[in-house]
């Protein structure tokens, strides 16, 4: 019989600042998402210039979360991942004492969570710190840096401690590489020299924080989270193969750092080559070392190619991660190669290399949905794309992967991370507003919406080997 494991997560996963908006209310301090309107890769605007941005409504969820909490509980979650936004607790990140608003607020939305049975995990910082550490501090540049989100984090941790037992670090903390500015608060064009120092300095307050959380939270467990950058060879070439075991160390030791404590050889080797020369500490090696994760967290939405032929890589470029796409597979309307044997590969890889629990805490496909005359969405195509890639997530279960849950990106339409639109929809639940911000804000439930909740009541029954 095809079954996950008791007590698996089942559940979504959101960002502050891609659903809550009330961007201004209740203290918030200016963050680095609401400087940047058009995504992650569009540039930095002034907001004293007046200029709006679609995060500062995005779908209200600040308002409206309890209808929201209504909807993912009838679908049977048993998780939901949210992150709470640093500048809603230390508005400009410096200060001595929280914003008692802020904490208040996440205060309501854990009980509303726990009283519907959902399990909330909660990161840390979600692709957003206060501005004022970017323009005052020259953000995760700087190691004070280490201090100011140690002290955020043991304030909520405090806070929080009874209601919340599952916590991540950073989301995607490999993603600094290709977006300095949401990542560790430098500004593009910084060389790498200083962004591989700013990213020393975050996975240092990681290992601290995960210390800080054990001392706080007992019974918590607390994993970092990887952006699953998965490559494979595009041909069989051995420099090829050579080629994608590199880059996939690229983001991998992330990882090797946060769970086995220390920088891998191959990293010092590619420091020592590029003259890269970090400073680091003999108390830093001793927080990484001291203080690894307990569990692996990682998103995966699609699969690469590494090459070593330089006419390939030159046409690659632009790409998010300047992935080259694989010839074999086909891709989404963003251009997101669809594939879900990856998702058993990656988890086997994590597994091999880490022997620690995994945790899906993103996959899903980001399509153009119509909401029909009465108010339903037939979204068949998420659903293969869902049902595909849950199956492989049971094939690695029977490898032998101990995955301790699922929850899927964007259980309720959100504004995309990278575009910043809002046509870009993942959800099992649609919001009614567009790119530019007309519609009421109403939800409706999709096709897909019905879909998880069988699969969910099933614990993966209900789930066909392809669709
Ligand atoms: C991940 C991020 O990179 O992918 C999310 O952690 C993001 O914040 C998600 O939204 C999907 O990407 P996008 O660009 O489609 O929103």
């Amino acid at each position: 019989m095809k079954r996950f494991p008791d007590n698996f997560y089942w559940g979504g996963a959101i960002a502050a600042n891609q659903v809550e908006g009330a961007w201004n209310q209740d203290g918030k301090g200016l963050s680095t998402s609401d400087v940047q309107p058009k995504g992650i890769f569009g540039g930095v605007i002034a907001r004293k210039e007046n200029v709006s941005s679609i995060k500062d409504v995005a779908i209200d969820f600040y308002h409206r979360y309890p209808e929201d909490i209504k909807l993912f509980a009838e679908m049977g979650f048993t998780c939901l991942r949210v992150s709470i936004a640093w500048a809603r607790i230390f508005p400009d990140g410096d200060e001595q004492t929280p914003n008692e608003a802020g904490l208040a607020h996440y205060d309501r939305l854990f009980d509303e969570l726990l009283s519907h049975g959902i399990t909330p995990m909660v990161t840390l910082s979600h692709y957003e710190m206060p501005w004022n550490l970017v323009t005052r501090y020259h953000g995760w540049g700087n190691r004070l840096l280490i201090d100011l989100f140690v002290k955020y984090a043991e304030t909520v941790f405090e806070r929080y401690k009874d209601k919340v037992k599952l916590w991540l670090t950073f989301n995607e903390i490999n993603m600094s590489l290709h977006a300095p500015l949401t990542g560790v608060g430098l500004p593009e064009g910084s060389s790498q020299s200083e962004i591989y120092q700013a990213i020393h300095h975050q996975l240092v307050a990681s290992a601290v924080v995960v210390g800080k959380c054990h001392e706080i939270i007992s019974d918590a467990k607390i994993g970092n989270m990887l952006l699953g950058g998965l490559l494979y060879p595009l041909t069989c070439s051995p420099d090829d193969v050579l080629k994608a075991m590199e880059e996939n160390r690229g983001w991998l030791f992330f990882g090797d750092v946060q769970s086995r404590g220390c920088y891998p050889g191959y990293m010092l080797r590619f420091f020592r080559e590029n003259m890269i020369e970090l400073d680091i500490t003999e108390q830093d090696r001793e927080h990484l070392k001291t203080n690894t994760v307990d569990f692996i967290s990682f998103s995966y939405y699609n699969s690469g190619c590494a090459s070593t032929d330089d006419e390939i890589i030159e046409k690659s470029r632009g790409n998010i991660l300047s992935m080259i796409s694989n010839p074999l597979l086909p891709c989404s309307e963003w251009g997101w190669t669809i594939d879900a044997t990856g998702m058993r590969i990656l988890l086997n890889i994590l597994w091999d290399r880490y022997q620690k629990p995994l945790f899906i805490v993103e996959n899903g496909l980001g399509a153009k949905d119509t909401l029909k005359d009465d108010f339903t969405v037939d979204d068949d195509y998420r659903i293969a794309y869902l049902n595909n890639h849950l199956y492989q997530v049971y094939e690695a279960i029977e490898d032998g992967v101990d995955v301790m849950g699922y929850t899927s990106w964007g259980p309720i339409d959100l504004v995309s991370n990278s575009t910043a639109e809002l046509g870009k929809r993942y959800g099992f639940i649609y919001v009614n507003r567009d790119d530019k911000g007309h519609g009421d804000l109403a939800r409706y439930r999709k096709a897909s919406f019905y879909w998880y909740r069988d699969v969910i009541r099933s614990n993966g029954e209900t789930l066909v080997p392809k669709m």
